[in-house]
Order: C-alpha cells, then sequence, then structure tokens
C-alpha cells in the first residue's frame, strides 16, 4: 500500500513540470492576444470616437466635444505603450520595433494635435476647432502608411 502511494508520488511529481510548463506556454500565448487585443480596441476607439466628434463639428456643441475628446486622448496616450519587445503580430508593421523614435515621435504628435482640439474647444472657437481637428485626422493616414500593415 505504502509502495503503490509513494510510486503515485513519484509519477505525481514528474509529471508536474511538464503541466505547470505546458500551462505556462499557453498563458504566454494568451497575453500575446490580449495585448494585440487591447491595441486594437484602443484604434477602434480612437476611430469611433474621432468620427462622432467629426460629426458634432458643425453644431457647436463643445461640451460634447470636449467629453468625446478626452477619450480620445487617453486612448491616443496609451496606444504606444502597447508594443513591448515581442509582441510582433500580423497589422503591425515590423518598423514599429526597427524605428521606434519615428513611432514614438508620430504617437507624441499625434497626442498634442489631440489636445489642441480640446484647447479650441475651450476657447469656443469653430474655425480653429475645424483647422484642428483636420491636422489631427492627417496624423492617421501618415502613421498607418508606415506603421501598419
Ligand atoms: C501613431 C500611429 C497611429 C496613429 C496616429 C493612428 N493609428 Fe490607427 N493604427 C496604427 C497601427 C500601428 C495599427 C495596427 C494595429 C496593430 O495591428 O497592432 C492601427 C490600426 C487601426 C485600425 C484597425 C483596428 C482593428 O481593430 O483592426 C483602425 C480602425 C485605425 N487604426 C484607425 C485610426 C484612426 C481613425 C486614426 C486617426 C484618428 C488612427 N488610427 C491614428 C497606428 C496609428
Amino acid at each position: 500500500m505504502i509502495t503503490r502511494f509513494k510510486i503515485i508520488l513519484i509519477a505525481l511529481s514528474l509529471i508536474t513540470p511538464t503541466i505547470l510548463m505546458g500551462h505556462k506556454v499557453t498563458l504566454e500565448d494568451k497575453s500575446l492576444e490580449e495585448i494585440v487585443n487591447n491595441r486594437m480596441a484602443l484604434m477602434q476607439k480612437v476611430k469611433s470616437t474621432s468620427s462622432q466628434i467629426f460629426r458634432l463639428l458643425k453644431t457647436n456643441d463643445y461640451e460634447a466635444i470636449l467629453e468625446l475628446n478626452e477619450t480620445l486622448l487617453h486612448a491616443a496616450t496609451e496606444f504606444k505603450d502597447h508594443y513591448p519587445e515581442g509582441s510582433q503580430h500580423k497589422g503591425a508593421s515590423e518598423e514599429i520595433w526597427n524605428d521606434r523614435e519615428t513611432f514614438n515621435e508620430l504617437n507624441d504628435k499625434f497626442v498634442s494635435d489631440i489636445e489642441m482640439i480640446s484647447l479650441s474647444a475651450e476657447f469656443e472657437d469653430s474655425e480653429m476647432l475645424n483647422d484642428a481637428f483636420k491636422v489631427m485626422a492627417a496624423n492617421c493616414g501618415a502613421c498607418h502608411k508606415k506603421f501598419r500593415n
């Protein structure tokens, strides 16, 4: 009886590391998937908030614009931190990892152009707001051309 118990224990201790390692691989895969999903979700947020702001430009509803622009600002500010080493994946160009400096610069420019929208809305200056929106929207294509596959 005791011997059989010992055999089971030994067998378990041999199996456990394999189970743990198997588990670890799955977790790592899942976290890459999570990272990719999170950054896609941020871009979806960028897309939906910017098009909502666009539709509001003619209304002079500065309060609604400011609120949406805060959400846009948060998504844009967070975005660049979702590209750690080893998270290379389909839609993201290799250039993000090859030329991180330019990628960061474009992200920073995007963020400061979004801040100009808030400033114009606070001034309730519709001409400035329209210009600020155009300048902000030019970032989408500029960045996608270089950094999106
Ligand atoms: C600083 C760079 C940068 C800027 C600025 C930028 N994007 Fe992106 N965008 C990307 C990258 C990189 C991807 C690819 C994401 C990936 O696969 O990791 C992407 C992907 C997307 C996607 C696809 C998301 C999905 O779920 O498939 C949409 C939609 C999008 N961007 C919209 C926009 C819009 C609209 C703007 C401007 C208001 C914008 N982006 C500005 C870099 C940028």
